[in-house]
């Protein structure tokens, strides 16, 4: 099985930061943190009402991802504002989201079917200057199909809904966890790379880890929290830990 590589998301130091309106907590130091603790990536979401990360974050953090020749996964919805904001810093990869103001998180994954037409051609000028790019989507093979036809590398599937599963005990998180399982098959099937992330946490990490399709997982939220408590090189390595134990077990 693979390496899985682990992705940091540090938008939620800048969430801190902005709280205050100061220029601390600084999420372009937490990224030089998360780089010296091994991590595989980093990633930031700019949003179009700049609520966390800003401007200046992503200009930032494409240098020094770049100097230290780390890969920067930029998340942004699909806008003629984020399109351009990717073409001038060319980061490694663009993952494609959707994106509403009044939504607190990433609630759902892209709607490649209903949006064909407006994502498609997004991608493709993307890829056509190098970017990797992704599409975050539900873990509906549908979609993976969609992302495919669009001309994307990867897709990122949504564990959000398996994660809260989880967490409130539903007996719904087996047959999430399923989904994942089969989406991540069948994306394979397609040709596709697969990431996944969102509400992943050390309880949840394991069972995600485990699908031997997915080479990458996303995390920011719950490593930013836990960092506060034990810090945020620890919290990575001890992510890190059980992503490793988890395939190995799978591969035994
Ligand atoms: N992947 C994508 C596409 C996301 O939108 C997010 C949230 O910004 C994450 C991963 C990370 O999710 P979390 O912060 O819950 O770990």
């Amino acid at each position: 099985m693979s390496r899985l590589r682990l992705g940091v998301n540090i938008d939620h130091v800048a969430t801190l930061r902005n709280a205050r309106g100061v220029d601390y907590p600084s999420p372009v130091r937490a990224a030089e943190l998360a780089m010296a603790a091994g991590c595989d990536g980093i990633t930031a979401h700019l949003r179009e009402d700049r609520r966390h990360i800003s401007d200046a974050d992503i200009e930032a953090l494409t240098d020094i991802t770049r100097k230290r020749g780390v890969p920067l996964n930029f998340e942004m919805a699909v806008t003629a504002e984020m399109e351009s904001i990717a073409l001038r810093n060319l980061p490694h990869a663009a993952c494609l989201v959707p994106e509403r103001r009044e939504e607190v998180t990433t609630e759902g994954g892209l709607d490649l079917l209903g949006g064909f037409d407006r994502i498609a051609p997004v991608v493709q000028r993307l890829a056509g200057e190098g970017i990797r790019v992704s599409c975050f989507i539900d873990a509906d093979p549908a979609q993976a199909a969609a992302a495919r036809r669009a001309g994307a590398q990867v897709v990122e599937l949504h564990t959000g809904a398996y994660c809260d599963a989880v967490r409130e005990r539903s007996l719904e998180a087996p047959a999430l966890l399923e989904r994942l399982k089969i989406a991540a098959f069948e994306s394979t099937r397609l040709g596709l790379e697969v990431h996944a992330g969102h509400g992943i946490d050390f309880e949840t990490v394991k069972p995600i880890a485990a699908i031997p399709q997915v080479t990458e997982l996303n995390i920011g939220h719950f490593l930013v929290g836990e960092a506060v408590f034990i810090g945020l090189a620890q919290a990575i390595h001890r992510m890190r830990l059980l992503m490793d134990e988890a395939r190995a077990e799978a591969s035994a």
